[in-house]
């Protein structure tokens, strides 16, 4: 049995004091609902959301952090700095790193490996471009950087790894794949799972959708057989949208 699990990835949006005041809301809001929550602010904005949200249900994660613990690596943020505040998970792999700031699967691998290392849990993002998956590629993309990116990972870890599948071309462009077309995609990374480590592994480990999830389209996502949770980014700005994606099961 998987749990639901609903996150929430303000990218860079939310000044530290609009995220204190969304969380503080949050917690209070969510209290009744079945999924497990996380928010994932920008690095300024944890500290003061870690503060309010240290008793609650609700899970603090980084967008990002860097391959090394402490060092010269101007402009980074390390593990060690993020769990001093309270944080316990991290995502890694979004589009937006590889795309715009050029990771690769073998430098998310080793953040992977460095955050589990330092006892935190990740949430490894995956997913193909329009042009991939138009030229076919889309399996391809897909093993490639499930097994590179969990190079390393053993069985016992998985339990603290969760993949998010999100196509590139349903992130913020309003365009999410169908139901189907994500159940499909779904079912294929489990297959993956289930080759590098075993059926057990597979049918336990959250796989989560992201694309343009909203209100309006959480439910018929996460009635689907390999949909687990969801990875939401401009909906889970405002109490109003995110709320209902969180307790879709009360809507
Ligand atoms: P949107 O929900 O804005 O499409 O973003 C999805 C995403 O990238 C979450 O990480």
């Amino acid at each position: 049995m998987r749990t639901p699990y609903i996150a929430g990835n303000w990218k860079m949006n939310l000044t530290p004091s609009e995220g204190v005041k969304l969380a503080k809301e949050l917690a209070q809001a969510t209290k009744g609902c079945n999924a497990k929550v996380m928010v994932a602010p920008n690095f300024v904005t944890i500290p003061g959301v870690a503060e309010v949200l240290k008793d609650s249900h609700i899970i603090v994660a980084a967008q990002n952090m860097n391959d090394n613990l402490k060092g010269a690596f101007t402009g980074e943020v390390s593990a060690t700095m993020l769990k001093d505040l309270g944080v316990t998970n991290v995502i890694l792999g979004h589009s937006e790193r590889r795309a715009i700031y050029g990771e690769d699967d073998q430098l998310i691998n080793k953040k992977v490996l460095l955050a589990l290392a330092e006892g935190m849990d990740v949430d490894l993002c995956i997913g193909e471009t329009l042009e991939e998956r138009e030229g076919g590629k889309l399996e391809e993309v897909l093993t490639t950087q499930v097994t590179e990116g969990l190079k390393g990972v053993s069985k016992e870890m998985m339990k603290r790894i969760t993949l998010a599948y999100e196509p590139v071309w349903a992130i913020g462009t309003g365009k999410t794949a169908t139901p189907e077309d994500a159940d499909s995609a779904h079912a294929f990374v489990r297959s993956i799972i289930e080759k590098l480590f075993d059926k057990t592994v597979a049918e336990e480990t959250i796989i989560q959708y992201g694309g343009s999830v909203k209100a309006a389209n959480v439910k018929e996502l996460m009635a689907k057989e390999n949909i687990d949770g969801a990875l939401v980014g401009g909906a889970s700005l405002s109490l109003e949208q995110f709320l209902p994606i969180v307790c879709f099961d009360k809507q």
